[in-house]
């Protein structure tokens, strides 16, 4: 595929962007940059120079590959990276960068344990010109505001019941004997951490910091959790969580007020939202764009061309402070479970 480079749309200055992973994921978020018209590619980290290679090519002639991750971020032409590696990379990936002064937008989930996240928070008020985002895209959506904004509302909250369980086509080589990075405790992988991030966002964006949680998990011949049922205990009502990655779920999810119920098609890729009292339905869904990735980037894009700006510093120290309690609550919902990953172990 051949992308038109980018047209510079905004009023703001281009940003160039640096990537490291060469999956899916990172070129659906380069397509989401380049569609926004303020971004332009010009670095790739990959464990192969031909594959950085190659996956440059596909947006610009222009773009420069790289397989040390010193040189990537010490000669790279760019001033914010997009991290999309296997999770357990992120923490000394965002590091280096964030120590090479680029700006951080790492996926989800940012960190592997709240011992990693308090690091890098250190780190950011050393460095406190860089901005650090972790990549929640469901976060930024409207349909996520609207959701949240309609839960404030709310007289009486009664808890809710959140799933989003699907089933990965790399547990079809997981049931063949291998490892895949996603359902191995070494990449700080498995259903709570991939997915149930998403369920955690929710939780803690809507409701707040819960008071105690637990986690149920279906674990995996390693150890790793393929499904689980999670429990997140608030003053007066318990929000329940359902993940997984090994079955699929139709489940709508649903908050509950006192009479009038908040459903959702899925509690991540939130495409239809309605809130029903009895009889009575009001659709509540926004116009989302066709990349999921759009929203989040056309944030990242606002806040990064204007990083003086004091608001954008503090909507920046806002999110982060979510994705502070969010990490809290995966590492508490873990530990709870007994799931324990290699970077526990290698950072105490
Ligand atoms: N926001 C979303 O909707 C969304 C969707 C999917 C994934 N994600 C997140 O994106 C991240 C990547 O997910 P993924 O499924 O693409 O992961 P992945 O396939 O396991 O790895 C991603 C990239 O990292 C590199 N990599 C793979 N194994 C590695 C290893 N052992 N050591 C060093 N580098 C390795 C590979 O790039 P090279 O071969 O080029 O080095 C690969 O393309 C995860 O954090 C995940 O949670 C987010």
């Amino acid at each position: 595929m051949v992308f038109k480079k980018a047209i510079h749309k905004g009023g703001g200055s281009m940003l160039r962007l640096g990537v490291i992973g060469t999956g899916w994921i990172t070129k659906q978020f380069v397509e989401a940059a380049q569609e926004n018209g303020s971004w332009e590619l010009t670095s790739v980290f990959s464990r192969s120079i031909e594959k950085a290679e190659q996956f440059g090519r596909e947006f610009s002639e222009n773009v420069k590959g790289y397989r040390d991750l010193h040189q990537f971020f010490s000669e790279g032409n760019f001033e914010v990276v997009y991290i999309a590696s296997p999770n357990s990379l992120h923490f000394e990936q965002s590091r280096q960068a964030i120590l090479a002064g680029k700006h951080v937008i790492v996926e989800k989930p940012a960190c592997s344990s709240p011992a990693e996240m308090k690091v890098l928070q250190r780190l950011l008020r050393r460095y406190n010109n860089v901005y650090y985002f972790e990549a929640a895209r469901h976060f930024h959506e409207l349909n996520f505001l609207k959701i949240k904004e309609t839960v404030k509302q709310m007289d009486t909250i009664q808890g809710a019941t959140l799933t989003y369980m699907k089933y990965s086509s790399k547990y079809d080589d997981f049931l063949a004997g291998n490892e895949p990075n996603v359902f191995s405790l070494n990449f700080s992988g498995g259903a709570l951490q991939d997915l149930g991030v998403y369920l955690v966002y929710d939780a803690v964006s809507w409701f707040g910091l819960p008071d105690s949680v637990s986690y149920t998990a279906t674990k995996l011949r390693n150890g790793i959790d393929g499904k689980g049922l999670a429990l997140l205990n608030y003053s007066g009502y318990t929000v329940t969580l359902n993940v997984g990655k090994i079955a699929n779920s139709y489940l709508t999810s649903e908050i509950y007020g006192l009479r009038e119920t908040i459903i959702m098609d899925n509690a991540a890729d939130l495409a239809d939202v309605q809130l029903v009292d009895g009889a009575t339905k009001r659709i509540l869904t926004q116009k989302t764009a066709a990349n999921p990735m759009a929203a989040e980037v056309s944030d990242f894009t606002s806040i990064l061309q204007d990083p003086l700006s004091l608001d954008n510093k503090q909507k920046m120290e806002d999110w982060l402070a979510v994705s502070v309690q969010v990490n809290r609550v995966l590492y508490d919902l873990r530990s709870s479970a007994n799931i324990v990953f290699r970077a526990d172990k290698e950072f105490r």
